[in-house]
């Protein structure tokens, strides 16, 4: 299995985290291929817990080289502050590499973020104020400033000089709010320059050669499908591509080297920030899920919003991803409840939607239609087999994998490492 991509079938929090800290036991690189330090991976080891946002969750093993790729925006302050928060526990982050085509997020791109969220009031998309959005705008306006140009001081100085011009008049003109200092940016970036020069180089040669050597590399997948600007419920959507095409254009390989796409599902599913979520629970059901689950962001701290599985959401993460397994997690979190639902269609207008509808406003004012399951009622944290689990949980996650079309080959129960149960 030399290349692998983990990705995430719902609208992020899924676990992957914990899924690809698993499978970089086996891995030489680890490549992050798109976002920023909106995601908020967790990690537990025995008693420690790491929440990484920006390097890839393969950062633990000191045998991974950990990528940030050319598709991610990178803020080199939380990317130092994050090394840092690394180095303090004991994890040598020296063999994190930036891409050198990697966009920057600057000052100017947090401040926008904040402001057009107040801006849009009820129409906001409730982001994660990382300046992500405007980051990539900028890449894609061909404004933006990219980590190569952190080492020709005389072109960073004349880009961020012309993206600022713009960027004040945007922020005192259009938003009331007040300009930034190109002084001040200039100055701190130069620093960051030189705390980073040994980690920016072009990390698609160091993939590319990884793969010809036959080595092992993960590409590490953030937010999830429903959450893609193309294939995702925009526009309450991230400004990137999470989907599995996503991996080989934000890492600089050609798709045909991607062998293995495991999309990462949570036994039920959830969402933060605005947009809409036919299976969403606004009842005490799902008050359990999101307090048994631990459902706030780890990001921003947020309660994340919180429903019962969606296959027809799931089917479609299968298609657009091109799916050959999944790694189900949080499937413990069901032991509470006496009674577990699936949405296997959504009903709307009188019409009957098994596949993922084309007119997104079918998702507004849909009625999921659910099959119904009886709970196990036995507490499966400690199932280290398959076949530990209770019939009804091995029933469930049978069920998925009818409904899916492909096998689930990982099923998680807790969020320690151990609590894994690998299937043939
Ligand atoms: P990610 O963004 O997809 O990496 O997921 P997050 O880290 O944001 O959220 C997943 C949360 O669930 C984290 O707190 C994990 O430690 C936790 N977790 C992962 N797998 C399991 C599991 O199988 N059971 C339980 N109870 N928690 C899990
Ligand atoms: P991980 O990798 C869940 C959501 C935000 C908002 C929308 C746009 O931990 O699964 P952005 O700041 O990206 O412009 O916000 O996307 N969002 C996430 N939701 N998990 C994430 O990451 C997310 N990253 C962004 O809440 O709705
Ligand atoms: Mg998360």
């Amino acid at each position: 299995m030399p290349a692998s991509v983990v990705l995430g079938t719902q609208w992020g929090d899924e676990g992957k985290g914990k899924i690809t800290d698993l499978m970089a036991e086996n891995a030489d690189v680890v490549v992050r291929y798109q976002g920023g330090n909106n995601a908020g991976h967790t990690i537990v080891v025995g008693d420690e817990k790491f929440a990484l946002s920006l390097i890839p969750s393969g950062v633990l093993y000191p045998t991974v080289t950990p990528v940030i790729g050319n598709g991610c925006v990178v803020d080199p302050k939380v990317l130092l502050d994050e090394m840092a928060t690394l180095r303090g526990r004991g994890i040598d982050p020296s063999k994190v590499r930036v891409s050198n085509n990697a966009h920057l997020i600057m000052p100017y791109h947090r401040k926008l973020d904040a402001v057009i969220e107040r801006f849009l009031g009820d129409a906001q998309i409730g982001t994660t104020k990382r300046g992500i959005g405007p980051a990539y705008m900028d890449k894609y306006s061909r404004f933006g400033i990219r980590a190569q140009d952190l080492f020709d001081l005389k072109i960073f100085r004349k880009k961020l000089d012309a993206a600022l011009k713009d960027k004040n008049k945007q922020l005192t003109k259009v938003y009331n709010s007040l300009p930034l200092d190109l002084e001040e940016i200039y100055t701190e970036y130069v620093g960051f320059a030189e705390q980073l020069a040994d980690h920016i180089t072009d990390t698609s040669l160091i993939v590319s050669d990884a793969l010809a050597e036959g080595k092992h590399v993960l590409f590490e997948g953030a937010q999830g499908t429903l959450l893609d600007i193309d294939h995702g419920t925009y526009p309450f959507v991230t400004s990137s591509n999470p989907v599995a095409g996503g991996a080989a254009v934000g890492s600089g390989i050609g798709p045909k080297q991607i062998d293995d796409i495991v999309g990462v599902t949570k036994a039920y599913i959830s969402r933060v920030g605005t947009g809409p979520f036919p299976t969403e629970l606004l009842d005490e059901t799902g008050d359990r899920l999101i307090e048994i689950g631990g459902e706030y962001g780890v990001v921003t701290g947020r309660r994340r919003r919180c429903g019962w599985l969606d296959a027809v959401a799931l089917r479609y993460a299968v298609r657009v991803n091109g799916l050959t397994e999944i790694a189900l997690t949080k499937l413990d979190v069901l032991s509470h409840f006496d009674t577990i639902k699936i949405a296997t269609a959504y009903d709307s207008d009188g019409e009957r939607y098994t596949e993922f509808p084309r007119q997104q406003r079918v998702l507004y004012n849909c009625t999921p239609v659910y099959e119904e399951h009886k709970g196990w009622g036995d507490d499966i944290t400690g199932a280290r087999t398959f076949d530990d689990l209770p019939a009804a949980a091995q029933d469930y996650v049978h069920r998925i994998e009818e409904l899916a079309g492909i096998p689930i080959r990982t099923v998680s129960v807790g969020p320690s490492r151990a609590a894994t149960l690998k299937r043939a």
